[in-house]
């Protein structure tokens, strides 16, 4: 077989893009490596988000072009959001390219292949798919045997706010829903492949349900459908977007047992000027009393989010009120960026004398207020009991396992090696904290239905 060589950068999307790649090379004859110079293709997903995302991408395919001339018939290819925006200009910069493949582009990725070996030419693909609705072909073949323990599943795809500052709309393209219908044979062929918890994903998945389906399906009901799906024990999703957060999310959240105590809801900014400069179309004022109204029904519920300062001319006291934001709705964590100016985006044409200085203090100033944060949410499971979806193996010292809690931390535990594999579940007593993860050890174990109790040496609470 020929090996293919697959590098990953951004977000879930392209994580779970590679992965298709991954299966659907797999089944013309690529088996993946983990080695750059065995591999016969080699295929750089990439992430253009953000600048640094972008100079990283140009610095690591130029660092492959001695590949390339000690191997004319390697073929290497760039994919995902940076290629979509590049396209053509990638293959001018760096001629020794022989794929430029935009999103869209995942289906096809063995005939762009097959065309570069035919023709012995670069191929740059970066049209968008341009059929109404959101389809992934047949997958009952393709699904990997063993898709572990948490599975995601692409419900949306692209993205129509357009956000002042952000590039997904042009590199994504439009919005369009997934049928419920695939939907649901896909988990539940993952399910009955031995998955526990599905993610359901997109840029904007709260969104699902407005474009591209025959039988409309709001996105609420989709997460009742799925979670009624026998084997669905934990069910969660990314990302959400304010504006489309209805009464009836807040109610399914209350009412589905399966679905976690954790949500990723961006707020961006705490100031209304910067937020409406931004397009979010929210208020900082609905912002919070969507939160609150979540708590209320949930009160346990854990919240993230992502924070962008230095948007241009945020000013000192806009930049206090995103920290009185942070402070109020007490984020568990945080994803925190300094503003950069994007091709193709409004934003990067507004007027901006903010120094980058104060931009790079502002970051600080936000990364330590979130680490205080998340802290002190974090000592409140000091103690405690927390069940654990097994995920595997850590190499973290101290530790011999790694999985979440319902409520998306990180829990690395001591346990026996004989008696706990990936994808039990197993109670964690919680004895630190480190940032956003703890450290414990496992008291029990549940593996289909049966459980089975760890000798312990101390007695903890039950949360
Ligand atoms: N669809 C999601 C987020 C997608 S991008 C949403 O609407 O919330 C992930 C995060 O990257 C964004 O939430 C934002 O915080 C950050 N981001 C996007 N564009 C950026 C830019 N130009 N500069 C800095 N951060 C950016
Ligand atoms: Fe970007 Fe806004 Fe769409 Fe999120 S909602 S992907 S930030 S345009
Ligand atoms: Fe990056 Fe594209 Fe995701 S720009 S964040 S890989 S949608």
């Amino acid at each position: 077989m020929k090996q293919v060589y697959l590098d990953t950068y951004g977000c879930q999307m392209n994580v779970a893009d590679t992965s298709r790649m991954e299966l659907l090379l797999f089944h013309s004859g690529y088996l993946r490596t983990g080695e750059v110079e065995d591999a016969d293709l080699v295929l750089i997903n990439t992430c253009s988000i953000r600048e640094k995302a972008e100079q990283k991408i140009y610095s690591l395919a130029g660092s492959l072009k001695p590949l390339k001339e000690a191997n004319p018939d390697l073929i290497l290819g760039v994919t995902g959001c940076l290629a979509q925006q590049e396209g053509e200009q990638m293959l001018q910069k760096m001629p020794f390219l022989d794929l430029i493949l935009g999103p869209d582009g995942v289906e096809n990725i063995v005939q762009a292949v097959d065309e570069v070996r035919n023709t012995n030419h670069p191929v740059v693909w970066t049209h968008f798919d341009s059929a109404k609705n959101y389809r992934i072909p047949e997958l009952s073949n393709e699904t990997p045997l063993h898709p572990g323990p948490s599975a995601f599943v692409n419900i949306i795809k692209g993205c129509d706010k357009f956000c002042t500052f952000c590039v997904v709309p042009f590199t994504r393209g439009r919005e369009k829903s997934r049928e419920a219908e695939e939907i649901e044979r896909e988990v539940r062929l993952l399910v009955s492949r031995g998955a526990k918890e599905i993610i359901l994903l997109g840029q904007n998945v709260n969104a699902y349900g407005k474009r591209g389906l025959d039988q409309p399906v709001p996105f609420h009901e989709l997460l009742y459908r799925v979670a009624s799906i026998p084997g669905v024990e934990r069910l969660r999703f990314t990302t959400s977007h304010p504006m489309d957060f209805t009464r009836e999310c807040i109610e399914a959240y209350r009412d589905i047992d399966v679905l976690v105590n954790h949500l990723h809801l961006p707020v961006q900014s705490g100031s209304n000027r910067v937020l409406q400069e931004m397009r979010r179309g929210h208020t900082v004022e609905e912002y919070v009393a969507l939160i609150d109204a979540l708590r209320a029904e949930v009160p346990d519920i854990s919240l993230s989010t992502d924070i962008i300062v230095g948007f241009p001319e945020e000013t000192d006291s806009e930049f206090e009120d995103t920290l009185a934001l942070m402070e109020r709705v007490e984020f568990s964590s945080s994803y925190m960026f300094c503003y950069s100016p994007r091709p193709d985006t409004p934003a990067q044409d507004f007027p901006d004398s903010v120094p980058l200085s104060v931009k790079s203090a502002r970051l600080q100033r936000t990364m330590r207020l979130q680490d205080r944060l998340t802290g002190e949410q974090g000592r409140r499971f000091l103690n405690r009991e927390v069940e654990v979806l097994v995920e595997g193996r850590t190499s973290k010292r101290g530790a011999d396992f790694k999985g979440r809690n319902p409520q998306y931390w990180m829990v690395n535990f001591t346990g026996d090696r004989e008696m706990i594999q990936p994808g039990d579940w197993v109670t964690v007593v919680v004895e630190e904290v480190f940032g956003h993860a703890f450290k414990g050890r496992a008291v029990s174990r549940v593996r289909e239905g049966k459980r089975v109790d760890f000798k312990a040496d101390a007695p903890a609470a039950i949360e």
